[in-house]
């Protein structure tokens, strides 16, 4: 398994990935997150995202089975196969975003968690600072701040 910064080109394979695990949760979304959701998923806007963030994907045989990404001190971006969930990749790609954040001077790191992954990063030495519930485009978003000195 290789992780490598994404490029431009690995939109439309990375949308597919993004798209059918964010699915197969539907319990982190009501019907209109989803769709909000999915909407700032397509290879259009992700490349948009990896002009602008560091993004990186993790590979196996070519194909791509998890992402990961890194947006000043936020962790972002973070996705596994759906075909792949619960094999170490998650551990894998947080380990790989750690270290890389760590060599870049970053002490601590923040990041939005679905409510699906909060007891994975728990798992990981991340702590509940905030629960933030606002309107995002119409929509009524909770969101779960988490953090970790690095
Ligand atoms: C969160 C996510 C990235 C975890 O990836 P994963 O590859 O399935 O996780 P791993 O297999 O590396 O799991 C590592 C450990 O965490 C545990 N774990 C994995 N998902 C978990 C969860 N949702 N809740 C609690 N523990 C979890 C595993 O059992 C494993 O424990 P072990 O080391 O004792 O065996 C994955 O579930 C995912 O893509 N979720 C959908 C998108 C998402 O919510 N991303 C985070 C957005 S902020």
């Amino acid at each position: 398994m290789k992780i490598r910064r994404a490029k431009p080109e690995d939109a439309k394979e990375i949308s597919n990935l993004r798209i059918n695990t964010i699915k197969s949760f539907p319990q982190d979304n009501s019907k209109e997150e989803m769709e909000y959701v999915i909407n700032r998923n397509t290879p259009k806007s992700i490349i948009e995202k990896i002009k602008t963030r560091e993004i990186f994907n993790m590979f196996e045989k070519g194909k791509i089975i998890g992402n990961i990404g890194l947006h000043e001190t936020r962790l972002t971006n973070f996705y596994v196969d759906k075909n792949r969930l619960k094999q170490g990749i998650g551990k894998k790609l947080l380990e790989f975003i750690e270290d890389y954040a760590k060599k870049k001077g970053i002490i601590k790191l923040h990041l939005r968690s679905t409510p699906s992954a909060i007891s994975f990063y728990k798992k990981f030495g991340y702590k509940i600072t905030k629960i933030e519930k606002k309107m995002q485009n119409g929509i009524k978003m909770t969101h779960t701040i988490m953090e970790k000195k690095l």
